[in-house]
């Protein structure tokens, strides 16, 4: 069976995009059978470059197909922050209480439409020799409210309200989030390229 790794070491992250693409007939993995696999910077300054760089330094490496996806929240009010670099928005990075906190006081004092917010998720494909197949994009649009509700999901999810619900990402059930977040449209647009290019091109292993 071709093997096609998914190029992350965020555990919630990954657990989400083994879902998505779980059903696929592949050798779906994660960086577990690969730790010597390089840990790649993400200095690109934009989100497809940052996964453009994960899919492409990791395929070459491993010598096998990879998904690279660089994801965060953007608050237009605040011109795009966290943005890029939500993980580390408060400065240690992936330290998700203290970013939630962060986000809480920059947004103190804005309301109404003020408070929208969109989370985008990029995946990149990229072959067995580390050439780019495919970039692909979703978002998923929200407000972000005022203080923390719900334990579930992770990162900023307890302050993202879903309008259609109102209720956030952390309050709702995981399935709801599997159908409709930024990582959910992502990927459901790679799912026929990966159909097309790794599953239809036998050739390569
Ligand atoms: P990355 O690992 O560099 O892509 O960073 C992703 C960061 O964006 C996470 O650490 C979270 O802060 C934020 N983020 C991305 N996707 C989600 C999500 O689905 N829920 C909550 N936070 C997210």
């Amino acid at each position: 069976m071709i093997r096609l790794v998914i190029g992350s070491r965020n555990k919630k992250k990954l657990k989400e995009m083994v879902e998505l693409l779980g059903d696929l007939p592949l050798e779906l993995r994660d960086l577990t059978p690969y730790p010597d696999a390089p840990e790649v910077e993400e200095t690109a300054g934009s989100f497809v470059g940052n996964a453009t760089l994960k899919a492409t330094q990791l395929a070459k490496a491993l010598g096998v197909w990879v998904v690279g996806e660089d994801s965060g929240l953007c608050v237009p009010a605040l011109d795009g922050a966290p943005g890029v670099d939500s993980a580390l928005y408060a400065g240690t990075h992936g330290a998700d209480e203290a970013n939630n906190d962060k986000l809480l006081r920059e947004m103190a004092r804005l309301t109404g439409d003020e408070r929208a917010a969109y989370y985008i998720s990029t995946a990149v494909l990229a072959d067995p020799t580390g050439k780019v197949i495919a970039s692909v994009e979703g978002r998923c649009h929200g407000m972000i409210v005022s203080e923390r509700r719900g334990t579930g999901g992770f990162g900023y999810d307890p302050l993202f309200l879903v309008p259609e619900y109102v209720q956030t990402f952390g309050e709702l059930p995981p399935e709801v989030k599997q159908r409709m977040s930024h990582r959910a449209k992502a990927f459901k647009k790679l799912r026929p390229i990966i159909e097309r290019e790794v599953l239809g091109n036998k050739g390569q292993a």
